[in-house]
């Protein structure tokens, strides 16, 4: 692998790590969904980019009742995917073109379909097999009530009753997610065990790292509390910190250089600060940032909290503008209300993408310009929009059904269609031609202007805008951050180590540029060397 770099900072403290959600990003067997296969081939595209690394999401053996967050192996890939060589296979190549690879594991919860799920089913009540789950009895005379009345965050309960082995209705289990993601019990020694000896797996395999799914949800109050169990129910436990702290062990047993990314999903910094401690996670994703409307002053607040909290907690920040939850960032920014939230989502809302994406631009801009690590989920780099018209047989994620087939709140389907590549129609390159399959999703057809080929082809697209700023960015290494106080309303201004500043203006008129210097990038043209369009970012060298 790459050495750290000249002043022996871990390669993950400002490391740029592109998101891969495979089922959509290239099918190499033609079936219509993406796989390892896909992926190997296009290892060059990533380098190309100029990305440090790859976060994979579940490539695991699963069901896909929530596209592989429902683990049912958690060391075989899914036939779908490949096997156990090709994931060998792609993390050696990835290695050889200096990419790092980052996995995503699930602690919170499995699948229905484990092994020890199941034998937790046959073997009933009060058994061992089922203390490794959250097994109850219900309430009522006959246990027909669910334990508590907890919603689940797909919707619905989060409780499903089983029927017994004896053929009658027995108890209940507890799933945070879909009824087939029964939640593990992370009191038991054997879940604590098991997942060691996973992380083992994948690092003897040359993972480089971990996401972390659901990070703050494994450990539950077990007199388990009536009132909003997002509170009081599972967050904040110190146990679940002690588990973070066992894996932090394991992989500093491998020698360094490996990281722990929590899916941390807290509202506020104190919480989220108590994941970074020195022995824990080393970085957490910054979701206040990616729920920020597009302003100055709210966006300058949450970059505000960031630094100072990570600062406290010693870990480097991280930025996200997008991922595999949430609606496109061309079309949250092209919609009146550019703030979201994860379960309020506002589709069929009039969308502007040509302001969307404009504003899309300058946000790469401003993204990659903060001090930390940052992250590029797969298609924000061509500038791809939330597809909000898919038909309602084909959607799969378990959300549009469990929230009662909510059109403007339909689930995460519209951000995972597959990618363009390249050509003039349908599956545009992403499965090989010639191939039966059609993508399991259907792409827009306006999505021939933006493939990875048409848009290689230009220089004013959204993808040689992200080629040259990642490639930029590598220079502002671990540079400190000031920001230029007394820049007109609605712009955001600040510097980088000694020579570099940052400008962005989301206000909507034009400004004066409020300091010199060379123009390095700017995300639209600009009118003449000093004056700012609205909705536009520029790199300065001063
Ligand atoms: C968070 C993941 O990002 C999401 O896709 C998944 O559905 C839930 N955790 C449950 O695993």
């Amino acid at each position: 692998m790459p050495e750290t770099g000249e002043r022996e900072l871990p390669w993950w403290r400002n490391a740029a790590i592109y998101q891969i959600y495979p089922r959509s990003f290239a099918d190499g067997d033609g079936d219509g969904v993406g796989d390892l296969a896909g992926l190997r081939a296009r290892l060059p595209y990533l380098a190309e980019l100029g990305v440090d690394a790859i976060w994979i999401n579940p490539w695991y053996a699963s069901p896909q009742a929530d596209a592989g967050y429902d683990v049912a192996d958690y060391r075989a890939i899914d036939p779908l995917f490949g096997t156990l060589a090709d994931a060998e296979e792609l993390i050696r190549q990835a290695h050889g073109l200096g990419i790092r690879v980052v996995i995503d594991i699930v602690p919170n919860h499995t699948s229905d379909q484990n092994p020890w799920f199941q034998a937790a089913l046959a073997a009933g009540p009060g058994s061992p097999e089922r203390a490794r789950f959250w097994f109850r009895p219900g309430r009522g005379t006959d246990g027909e009530d669910p334990p508590t009345e907890w919603q689940g965050f797909f919707g619905g309960p989060t409780w499903t009753r089983v029927t017994e082995p004896d053929g009658r209705p027995g108890e209940w289990y507890l799933h945070l997610f879909a009824p087939e993601q029964p939640d593990f019990n992370w009191e038991h020694d054997d879940v604590r065990a098991e997942f060691e000896s996973v992380l083992r797996f994948w690092f003897d395999r040359g993972a480089d790292g971990f996401r972390i799914d659901s990070a703050a949800l494994l450990v539950k109050d077990a007199d388990l509390p009536v009132s909003d169990p997002e509170e009081h129910a599972f967050t904040d436990r110190e146990e679940v910190h002690e588990v973070y702290r066992a894996w932090r062990r394991v992989a500093e047993s491998y020698g360094g250089g490996l990281v722990l990314i929590g899916e941390v999903w807290l509202p506020d910094a104190a919480r989220m600060a108590r994941y970074l401690r020195p022995d824990e996670m080393h970085t957490v994703f910054n979701f206040p940032y990616l729920e920020c409307a597009w302003e100055a002053e709210r966006l300058r607040g949450v970059i505000d909290d960031t630094l100072r909290f990570h600062r406290e907690a010693g870990a480097p920040a991280t930025w996200v503008l997008s991922n595999h939850d949430v609606d496109r960032v061309v079309s949250r920014y092209g919609r009146e209300d550019t703030s979201f939230a994860i379960y309020a989502r506002q589709h069929g809302r009039p969308v502007d993408l040509a302001r969307g994406t404009r504003r899309a631009r300058a946000a790469a801009l401003l993204t990659q310009a903060l001090p930390g690590a940052v992250y590029v989920y797969q298609g924000e780099e061509l500038g791809l929009w939330e597809v909000e018209d898919i038909p309602d047989e084909l959607r799969q994620d378990p959300m549009w059904e469990r929230k009662g087939r909510n059109p403007a709140d339909p689930g995460r389907d519209g951000c995972r269609v597959p990618l363009p590549w390249s050509g003039s129609e349908p599956p545009f390159g992403f499965s090989p031609s010639g191939g039966s399959g059609v993508p399991w999703l259907p792409q827009p057809e306006a999505w021939k202007e933006y493939t990875v080929e048409a848009q290689a082809a230009d220089a004013g697209s959204m993808l040689a805008l992200y080629r040259q700023a990642l490639r930029l960015r590598r220079e502002l290494g671990d540079g400190g951050f000031q920001w230029l106080e007394g820049t007109p309303q609605g712009v955001l201004a600040f510097r980088r180590g000694e020579g570099f500043a940052c400008v962005v203006n989301l206000s909507a008129e034009a400004v004066a540029l409020p300091l010199t210097g060379t123009v390095l990038l700017a995300s639209d043209e600009l009118h003449g060397q000093s004056v700012l369009p609205a909705d536009t970012a520029v790199w300065l060298r001063v």
